[in-house]
């Protein structure tokens, strides 16, 4: 694994024409009064050095070819009760030149300052504004660190992206095997689902499933929401009762080998209305005409315009749009997304690409939403886009209602 970690940089390096790259692991963040919530490592650090505990810097030197693991500096009651990684650990798993201590760090970015006068790092998180939580203040503070150094701190999260945006050989073999896991507990769910009684039951069969498969466990809070509950999008309380006339969907995907699976189905719980499944077979219907479109070199406009087609015609046919010019009720009974990147984020940025290239792997996540009627319905799926057109990596899950 470490050639991978390696080339990853010499990847960066060239890219970015022998710059200097400082990156930051993410900082562990508070749950309660002394403890911290299981700690995820920020996607690009991981994607450069393989290394999973917080607070670590990664330094590169692309003209000279070198990189150096900086190691946060932990007191000895903190070794006692959380451990840490070891120099011999980090160099064997990033097979970096050498690990170096926090001090070092600070005298080694001093040198390059001399010689380079732009240092390239994680610049600010895009679309902040619409995020509801505290960011992770890592980033932030190694880049106040490196303004103080260099002339100049530049920006390199679209190269970034872009580069992790077309999936290695052995990172699409790491998310099949999460899709597949994932694929493979939705079927023993399913197969449950008579017997459960409530939405934490049925979340409760996927954690099991998951981590006695070996998953790391869930790539996000999964999704069970029965009725309407699945027109609140990020509906996560999973507390309802199940019941016989409603649907139930569930988002959920595993983590495992560091990337994640996004998967989405719809069920009925019991014996389905008319109305159930006149919702659940537009949407399937408009999903696998989604699907149908994606292939290599195919303008993400020319996509999305495809897409309007599609699920407008979806709607109209439900009655909940009076014509295909109607783009309020449009928005409003379709009012997300219908595709984003996946890979070691559950939301991947693919880079800004005006175009579909074989190794990206994307969502196709339609879904209708319809309060007034308590039906939710979504089905996503997770495409890789192949030279010749695309593999939907979900396949053997039937999308059907039951
Ligand atoms: N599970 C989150 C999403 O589908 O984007
Ligand atoms: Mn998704
Ligand atoms: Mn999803």
């Amino acid at each position: 694994m470490n050639d991978f970690f390696a080339n990853n940089r010499a990847r960066l390096a060239t890219r970015l024409e022998g710059g200097v790259v400082v990156m930051s692991a993410y900082s562990a963040m508070q749950r309660g009064n002394d403890t911290s919530f299981s700690f995820e490592q920020e996607a690009n650090f991981w994607w450069l050095s393989g290394i999973e505990a917080p607070d670590w810097w990664l330094i590169i030197d692309g003209a000279r070819g070198k990189s150096w693991l900086a190691a946060p500096t932990i007191s000895e009651s903190h070794q006692i009760f959380d451990g840490s990684v070891s120099a011999e650990q980090a160099l064997a798993v990033s097979a970096v030149d050498a690990v170096i201590a926090h001090a070092e760090a600070l005298d080694l970015l001093r040198d390059l300052a001399k010689k380079h006068s732009t240092v390239y790092a994680l610049g600010d998180q895009p679309h902040a504004e619409y995020l509801d939580f505290v960011l992770n203040p890592a980033a932030k503070k190694l880049h106040d660190t490196l303004a103080r150094l260099f002339t100049s701190v530049q920006d390199c999260r679209r190269e970034m992206a872009q580069l992790r945006a077309i999936k290695q050989p052995q990172e699409i073999v790491a998310m099949k095997q999460a899709i597949s896991l994932t694929a493979d507990a939705f079927g023993y769910v399913r197969q449950k689902l008579p017997t459960l009684r409530y939405e934490y039951e049925v979340e409760a069969e996927f954690s099991y499933y998951f981590r006695r498969h070996g998953a790391k466990g869930h790539a996000y809070d999964p999704i069970v929401a029965g009725g309407g509950n699945a027109c609140t999008l990020h509906y996560v309380d999973n507390q309802s009762k199940l019941k016989k006339r409603e649907l139930l969907l569930l988002d959920i995907g595993a983590r495992s080998g560091g990337y994640a699976a996004d998967i989405t189905r719809t069920y009925a719980v019991g014996e389905p209305t008319k109305r159930q499944l006149a919702v659940h077979g537009a949407v399937q219907d408009a999903q696998r005409q989604i699907i149908g479109l994606l292939k290599p070199d195919l303008l993400i406009e020319e996509y999305h315009q495809g897409v309007d087609v599609i699920m407008k015609r979806a709607l109209v046919s439900l009655g909940l749009m009076n014509d295909e010019s109607d783009d309020v009720n449009y928005r409003r009974y379709f009012p997300h997304a219908i595709s984003h990147g996946l890979g070691i984020d559950v939301h991947d940025s693919l880079g800004g690409p005006r175009y579909l290239q074989p190794g990206m792997v994307l969502t196709v996540e339609p879904g209708i939403y319809i309060p007034d009627e308590g039906i939710g319905v979504r089905i996503e799926d997770d495409i890789l886009i192949t030279d010749t057109g695309h593999t939907n990596l979900s396949a053997r899950l039937s999308t059907d209602l039951s």
